[in-house]
């Protein structure tokens, strides 16, 4: 598949396209995350990432109506947060994204963490959301194929997304497999490893080659692996940077020479030791 513009999207199982490229909010707040979101959705992009968690659904949604863009052409996705997953719970968590996020709809709901115990009635309280039409897609974050398992073993519907950490230390590719043949799209948090990847020798040497920079590479890497990316920046140059990754293409060897940088490593928490 060829993603050749920022308006290129992926098809869910559920038919609702998502857009390839989005825009991470964690830890951004106040008015320069105003002026960030309202920067990012001027040059194209279309999907705005934040979770109950983040505490920033009440500027995002300021953003969003100060854009004048129209509701339906932006991809919203937020999350429920750990300590209030569980049936009811977490419908009220949605509630009160929505009023926070100022909408009447989400795009994407997601389980921010598998936590043991609670994550199948989460589930179902999701389901129940879509069902009532109050979300168009649904998914998951940080799930192992074991909890993505346990899902399709004890629920209805299986979940259209699956956000998790990747990049170059951290690939996942049985995960990535699992996802593929199960139509689960996956989504990198963290693509950019928090910026570590312009210390990577070898991604330095690439970007040299392809007139690019390393986040370039990485978030390009992203999108031929057909994974969603979703780089966080308050900063206008780099907002840019991060979407200016449609003209070009990653060889097959410079493909397998990323690829061949794995080593399993997490820079975030391991879902199963949360
Ligand atoms: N589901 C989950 O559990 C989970 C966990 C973590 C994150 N997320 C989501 O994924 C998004 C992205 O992950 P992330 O924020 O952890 O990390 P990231 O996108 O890998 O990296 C963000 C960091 O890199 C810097 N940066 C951005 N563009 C750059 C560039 N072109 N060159 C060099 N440095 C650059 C940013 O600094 P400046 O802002 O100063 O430019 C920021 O410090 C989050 O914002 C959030 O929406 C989800």
């Amino acid at each position: 598949m060829k993603i050749s513009s920022i308006n290129d999207t992926t098809e869910l199982s559920n038919k609702i396209r998502m857009p390839w490229l989005g825009y991470g909010t964690y830890k951004a707040s106040g008015k320069e995350l105003i002026e960030g979101v309202q920067f990012a959705l001027s040059i194209g992009y279309r999907l705005i990432d934040t979770a109950e968690m983040y505490d920033n659904e009440e500027e995002i949604g300021k953003a969003i109506k100060k854009s004048g863009i129209p509701r339906n052409e932006i991809f919203i996705t937020s999350k429920v947060w750990n300590t209030n997953q569980g049936y009811e719970n977490t419908l009220k968590s949605f509630n009160n994204s929505l009023k926070r996020l100022n909408i009447d709809y989400l795009d994407l709901y997601l389980i921010h963490w598998p936590v043991s115990g609670k994550y199948i009635e989460t589930w179902k309280a999701l389901e129940k959301l879509y069902r009532d039409g109050k979300v168009r897609a649904i998914g998951v974050s940080n799930f192992l194929i074991h909890h993505l398992q346990n899902i399709m073993d004890k629920c209805e519907i299986v979940p259209m997304v699956n956000q998790i950490e990747f990049h170059p230390h951290l690939v996942q590719k049985d995960l990535l497999n699992f996802c593929k043949i199960n139509k689960i799209q996956v989504e990198a948090w963290s693509p950019l490893m928090r910026g570590r990847i312009n210390d990577i020798p070898e991604i330095v040497n690439i970007a040299k080659k392809y007139n690019k920079t390393p986040a370039q590479i990485v978030l390009r890497w992203d999108l031929q692996h057909e994974v969603v990316t979703i780089p966080k920046s308050v900063h206008k140059e780099r907002i840019k940077e991060n979407a200016n990754i449609f003209d070009f293409e990653l060889s097959e060897i410079d493909m397998k020479i990323i690829d061949g940088l794995d080593q399993n490593k997490r820079y975030g928490a391991d879902p199963d030791d949360f």
